[in-house]
């Protein structure tokens, strides 16, 4: 039987991608520091099931374990995050070597085996003294970030290939400070506006030093895009896909790839629009090496006056949800990328995270997980449809090498190609991690089509 894995560019990079707080655990060694994911996990009602990261995956003691997981897969590179509270455990000040020297290690034995590490600064484990503080929506949160991101380049520097400032900034900013449904869980909708402005400002300010430190390694940000469909051609309804765009998608594109906020969603902020002042928005349009893009599914968008602005409600959809309740729609990824390359030209792109959640279980020994499998094999072709189209993808990061804390969906969603029982800390590598191991020796020319 012949396959259909698609042609790739052959420097094409394959990874997997993981995220500090959701699996290493941990969380008192060493030098750490309490983190916003720390508090929010332990309050009642927060996560489902009263799950916190407390142990996660037990990375932290087991990443070599991991390290040669990956090794198995084939992959070409990792995405991680660093976790800013074991470097400046009390979000400013001091910095903690021993919390650093960990990921001094785990870069070096990544290279080692052939893997290039693409580390991320910010994943939402914000240490909480800066929360005390006031968090992302003060603007003094950016001198902190700035230090913290010297401390790391300065000291793995070019060893990591690829650095990104920021995982997601509109989930840092809007479920964390306007819907509450991420850490630090604050209900307050006019503190999000501020929190994107400082996240951006954040990225850019630290690319300066970033690039002094690691001048060899590309330096850019990841952004959740989340594309909108209108849910008839009625006027209104098209208007609210444009509304949702702007709101989740164009608030963070335009300035970075543009320099300038979007006309539509500042005024649909209205008052709680941010304190932009003179050259932020210079700052923040500072060229990148890459963005990395993370898709995982659309919204059919409807408009809905009685919500709040954007006003716009989710339609619902006719296809099999994954475990997370998201739609399957893997020609959103192609059209997406053509998008992005179409009105923004922008740098060389990464799709840095895209996967599926289902409810995976241990039999015999193997996890078979046949629909993780399709959506994979989907995406992947819809990746490899917009590059045929024009659009300038470079690599492509599956989430996630293992099954881990979901943030406040807890344990109970697993992501993973490799199945995490979270009893023994046993790894168990699914039908979809050989799937994906074939996938990369076939690109490469190891075994045949
Ligand atoms: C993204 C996050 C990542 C993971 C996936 C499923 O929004 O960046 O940490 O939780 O969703």
């Amino acid at each position: 039987m012949t396959t259909t894995t698609p042609r790739f560019p052959a420097d094409f990079v394959w990874g997997v991608a993981t995220a500090a707080y959701q699996i290493e655990g941990a969380v008192d060694e060493d030098g750490r520091g309490p983190s916003i994911w720390d508090t929010f996990s332990a309050t009642p009602g927060a996560i489902d099931g009263g799950d916190t990261g407390a142990v996660a995956c037990d990375h932290y003691h087991r990443w070599a374990e991991d390290l040669d997981l990956m090794q198995r897969l084939g992959v070409d590179a990792y995405r991680f995050s660093i976790a800013w509270p074991r470097v400046i455990p009390a979000g400013t000040g001091s910095v903690n070597q021993a919390g650093l020297d960990f990921y001094d290690r785990l870069v070096d034995r990544l290279l080692e085996r052939g893997i290039a590490p693409f580390a991320t600064l910010y994943h939402w484990d914000l240490p909480q003294p800066l929360q005390d503080a006031g968090g992302w929506p003060e603007r003094s949160i950016v001198d902190a970030f700035v230090a913290y991101a010297d401390a790391v380049t300065r000291r793995l520097g070019d060893r990591v290939a690829a650095y990104a400032t920021m995982n997601e900034p509109w989930c840092s900013a809007v479920l964390g400070y306007a819907l509450g449904e991420h850490a630090p869980g604050l209900r307050e909708p006019a503190l999000a506006p501020h929190a994107a402005h400082h996240l951006l400002l954040a990225h850019g300010t630290a690319l300066e030093v970033m690039r002094a430190n690691a001048p060899g390694a590309q330096h850019g940000i990841v952004l959740n895009i989340h594309p909108a469909y209108p849910a008839t051609d009625a006027p209104s309804d098209i208007a609210a896909a444009r509304r949702f765009d702007g709101f989740f998608n164009r608030w963070f594109l335009d300035p970075l790839l543009e320099g300038r906020y979007p006309s539509d969603v500042w005024e649909g902020y209205g008052a709680a629009a941010p304190d932009v002042r003179e050259g932020d928005l210079e700052t923040i349009a500072r060229p990148l090496d890459f963005l990395g893009v993370n898709y995982y599914t659309r919204i059919i968008a409807t408009s809905d006056p009685t919500v709040p602005w954007p006003s716009v409600r989710a339609v619902p959809f006719e296809s099999t949800p994954t475990d997370v309740g998201w739609e399957v729609y893997p020609q959103g990824m192609t059209e997406l990328l053509l998008r992005l390359q179409r009105e923004y030209a922008p740098p060389p792109m990464y799709v840095t995270e895209n996967g599926a959640a289902y409810a995976d279980v241990l039999h015999n020994g193997t996890v078979d997980d046949p629909q993780r499998i399709a959506y994979l094999e989907q995406h992947v072709a819809a990746v490899h449809a917009a590059i045929e189209g024009g659009a300038d993808v470079r690599g492509y990061f599956a989430w996630s090498l293992l099954d881990n804390f979901e943030w406040a969906r807890g344990y109970a969603k697993r992501f993973g190609l490799v199945y995490v029982d979270y009893e023994t800390q046993a790894r168990v590598p699914k039908r979809s991690a050989s799937w994906y191991a074939g996938l990369i020796a076939r690109h490469r020319g190891e075994i045949d089509d």
